[in-house]
């Protein structure tokens, strides 16, 4: 990985994880089993991409990123709960994540099932809290609050885990496709630039490009998951491989096939470091984030 990369992710990794240790409650407090498991998977080791791709917004509007970590635990909160409830038997019935048995293994369906809840509850606990309307304006703090409720609801996110489950097994097209990862993955990565940049005090010029820019990055993120599933290494992701075609998973690589899926993810690569250009040097960050996702290997 590029130095300056390695660099970046390291410290903002680091921040998120302090930040994430503050806002999520102790295992001392009632109920510990909950908690424990609320812990269990935020601290099994993820990647922290959404959090890492608001700060790096924020900061090319000129935000000072420890203001920004209430938003980045909220983000985290969210995309882990997602997590949770993905590998639930009555959806992708998974064992293994982040390198750890999933929640529900460790501590039966009913409190993955509520360790979920409460995290993206939390989420909304954590934004609405006085940390970001002390230091933001309340009309911005507003405004990201509906960003990642529309991301993560019945049209963002939720609506595409309800597609993914529902054509499992089914023939898919492109456009459904397009619209399960632009849904299930996109939404959550758009809103995690979008609100960065919104808290920040972005213009409508700048969000419109966030906006845009946080669409291509989904599907490529989306688009090299499905890769890494057909020959991705199952150590180095922290979860098994060769899934999706078992389940009848509608993606790009099983309509297209491998080659045509990292030409896809070229071209996006392309289209999404075009849109930020105008960000020119402040935006280096996110450039090297972006060829880091559209590469990665776990
Ligand atoms: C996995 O997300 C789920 C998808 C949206 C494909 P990540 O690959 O960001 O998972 P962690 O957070 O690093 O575990
Ligand atoms: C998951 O997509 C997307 C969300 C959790 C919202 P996948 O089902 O492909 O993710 P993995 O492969 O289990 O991480
Ligand atoms: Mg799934
Ligand atoms: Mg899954
Ligand atoms: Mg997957």
């Amino acid at each position: 990985m590029d130095p300056v990369l390695e660099k970046f992710i390291s410290r903002n990794r680091d921040l998120v994880d302090e930040a994430l240790d503050k806002f999520v409650p102790s295992i001392e407090l009632e109920p510990q089993a909950l908690h424990e498991a609320m812990r269990y998977s935020l601290f099994a080791g993820g990647k922290r991409i959404r959090p890492i791709l608001a700060i790096a917004a924020a900061e090319i509007v000129g935000a000072d990123k420890s203001d920004i970590m209430p938003l980045a635990v909220a983000l985290e909160c969210v995309h882990t709960y997602s997590l949770i409830h993905d590998d639930l038997p009555a959806m992708d019935n998974d064992d293994f994540r982040r390198g750890k048995p999933t929640s529900h293994k460790v501590f039966g369906e009913a409190t993955a099932i509520l360790a979920g809840d409460a995290l993206v509850t939390l989420a909304f606990e954590i934004l609405g809290s006085v940390e970001l309307s002390r230091i933001f304006p309340c009309h911005r703090v507003l405004a990201v609050i509906r960003d990642v409720a529309e991301a993560c609801g019945s049209r963002g996110l939720i609506a595409g885990q309800a597609l993914d489950m529902f054509f499992e097994g089914k023939a898919a097209d492109d456009a459904t496709i397009e619209k399960i990862m632009l849904n299930k993955t996109a939404a959550l990565i758009r809103a995690a630039v979008t609100s960065g940049a919104r808290l920040a005090g972005a213009d409508g010029a700048q969000i419109d490009i966030f906006y845009k820019f946080g669409e291509k990055l989904g599907m490529i993120f989306q688009i090299r998951d499905d890769l890494l599933d057909l020959e991705g290494d199952p150590k180095k992701l922290g979860k098994a491989v060769k899934k999706d075609g078992k389940r009848g998973k509608a993606t790009y690589p099983s309509l297209h096939g491998a080659d045509h899926s990292r030409r896809l993810i070229l071209n996006l690569l392309v289209e999404a470091k075009e849109l930020i250009e105008p960000f020119g040097e402040t935006a280096h960050s996110l450039v090297l984030l972006t060829e880091f996702v559209a590469r990665r290997v776990s």
